[in-house]
């Protein structure tokens, strides 16, 4: 069998590792473990067949599907007849029992490092649940799809579990997830979701919310934070007037948001509104669009 491209525990960024039974629990324990450092629990064909119909239902003659990490072919087998396929898998004996029973074309490999022979137009499986793998899954796939084209997952939630990390995809993938039972596989003790990523910015989300708003809050200044996280009402009226103060009692407004963003500002801070509009309600606009604290606040 081919090594994986990646070293160490597959499932190192998983809360709870020891909960998992692999789905193919009667080999000998030396193969266990190269099963479970591969991430080998095959999709049940009946979640395979419904996810590909439910989510990929409209795939045509004219489509090309690439499954990155086929296993034993459970969603080439589940691609109706007239849609073309194709599986890469790094388990040259998976590989083999993923040929037999898609009827596909399925090479040894491993997906990040693998050419892939057309341009895929939907990339569908169930990828090892590493987080940096996952991540490089993501970028391959991105790399290979034309603008327009989909990636389908099975995911543990955990993928999505931070702002930085669904923001950053947000940027070059329109993005939706939806809840799957754990209980579609055997043993298995994780929330999961099936996601679908569609190549091209400017998308949207589906079925996540505070993402970006977290993600701009998280990498403000932290007195900034401090005041969001503990402030009673007008939290933002606090946060644009404590800015103003601590420039000496008049800015510009890129100075405003400078002060608040500190050393890593977001592209496009969900909060910069709430400061323009706590501006124009509670400061004083002087003369070439600089903004004082009211008489009241200015000591
Ligand atoms: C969670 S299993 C799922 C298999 C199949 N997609 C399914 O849904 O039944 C993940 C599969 O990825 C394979 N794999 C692990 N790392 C890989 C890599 N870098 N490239 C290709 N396949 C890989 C494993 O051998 C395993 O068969």
């Amino acid at each position: 069998m081919n090594q994986p491209a990646f070293a160490g525990d597959l499932f190192g960024a998983m809360p709870a590792p020891a909960s998992i039974e692999p789905v193919t629990s009667k080999q000998p324990a030396a193969e266990d473990d190269i099963a479970a450092e591969l991430g080998q629990w095959m999709t049940p064909a009946w979640a395979a067949e419904e996810l590909t119909s439910i989510y990929f239902g409209d795939l045509s003659a004219r489509d090309h599907v690439l499954e990155p990490s086929c296993g034993t072919g459970a969603f080439l087998a589940a691609l109706p007849e007239h849609v073309p396929a194709f599986g890469v898998e790094i388990d040259a004996a998976l590989a083999e029992q993923a040929r037999s029973r898609s009827g596909r074309p399925v090479v040894v490999g491993d997906f990040l490092a693998t050419e892939i022979p057309f341009t895929p137009t939907a990339i569908i499986g169930n990828p090892p649940f590493k987080q940096s793998l996952v991540q490089a899954f993501f970028e391959r796939a991105w790399d290979l799809l034309p603008v327009d084209g989909r990636v389908g997952f099975v995911l543990p939630c955990y993928i999505f579990q931070t702002a930085s990390v669904v923001s950053k995809l947000s940027r070059k993938w329109g993005m939706r997830q939806d809840m799957i039972p754990r209980n579609v596989f055997q043993g298995l003790h994780l929330p999961l979701c099936f996601a679908q990523l569609t190549k091209g910015a400017g998308r949207g989300m589906v079925g996540f919310t505070l993402y970006h708003e977290t993600d701009a809050v998280t990498s403000m200044r932290k007195r900034y934070r401090a005041m969001l996280d503990t402030g009673e009402k007008s939290v933002w009226a606090a946060v644009t007037l404590s800015a103003i103060e601590a420039l000496g009692g008049e800015a510009s407004l890129p100075e405003i948001y400078g002060e608040i963003d500190g050393n890593q500002p977001t592209e496009t801070p969900f909060w910069r509104e709430k400061v323009r509009q706590t501006l124009q309600r509670r400061a004083v606009q002087r003369t070439r669009g600089r903004w004082a604290l009211p008489e009241t606040l200015a000591a």
